[in-house]
């Protein structure tokens, strides 16, 4: 099934210098293009692209039981609205159109935590500010992890960044997961293992505001 149905909602990058519109890759063309980066089993990605036909997801995985049990979401529930992109999201994100994205999740990616390691971290302010292109006006940012140092290093970046603001007013927005989101297996082990969550929502600033 992997190799039937995969090819058909891969997304290949072959040239770099392309700009892709994310949303001519579905058919019919939705209103708004979701992106999560490092979807693991899927079982977000599928839960919301159930939970929104009207609308296209794109995810993007590097580790391949991941994507076939991503494919495998697909091939159950039916889903026509999921792409992937099986490969380094870095590799995605500078061919996307601007300001094409609703929003970007980061559920749970790996926290490199020692110091020596913080380049490989998905959050960096080369990506943030690549993120903030992506984004259209008001679109959000959305990063959750149970790991102390991730949560320190995405707040420091997220809100040194002109074009986000982090969108917490009081302690339970970034205590409880958001309401209309679901659940990952990393968000269920950190439960169960005793670390709570913080769940980071930062909206894109309308350009020119
Ligand atoms: C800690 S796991 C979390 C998985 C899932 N989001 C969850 O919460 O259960 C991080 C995932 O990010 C993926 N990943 C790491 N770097 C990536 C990259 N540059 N592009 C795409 N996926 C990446 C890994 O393969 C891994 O599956």
């Amino acid at each position: 099934m992997l190799e039937k149905l995969l090819p058909q909602i891969r997304i290949e990058v072959t040239d770099i210098d392309t700009c892709l519109d994310p949303k001519v890759i579905f058919s019919p063309r939705p209103k708004s293009v979701f992106l999560e980066i490092g979807f693991g089993g899927g079982e977000h990605l599928a839960t919301l692209a159930a939970a929104n036909p009207d609308a296209g997801f794109i995810g993007s995985e590097v580790f391949l039981n991941g994507v076939a049990s991503m494919v495998r979401h697909v091939d159950k529930q039916d889903l026509t609205n999921v792409r992937i992109f099986n490969e380094d999201v870095r590799y995605l994100l500078p061919i996307l159109k601007s300001a094409s994205l609703k929003r970007i999740f980061l559920l749970f990616p790996d926290p490199w935590p020692k110091a020596r390691h913080a380049k490989r971290r998905l959050i960096s302010p080369e990506i943030l500010e690549e993120m903030a292109r992506l984004l259209e006006d008001d679109g959000e940012l959305r990063v959750a992890s149970d790991h102390p140092v991730y949560v320190r290093w995405t707040l420091l970046h997220g809100t040194k960044h002109p074009a986000f603001q982090w969108a917490a007013i009081g302690p339970e927005d970034w205590r409880t997961r958001p309401t209309d989101s679901a659940a990952t297996r990393y968000e269920e082990k950190a439960l169960k293992e005793g670390r709570p969550p913080a769940y980071l929502t930062f909206r894109r600033r309308p350009r020119g505001e």
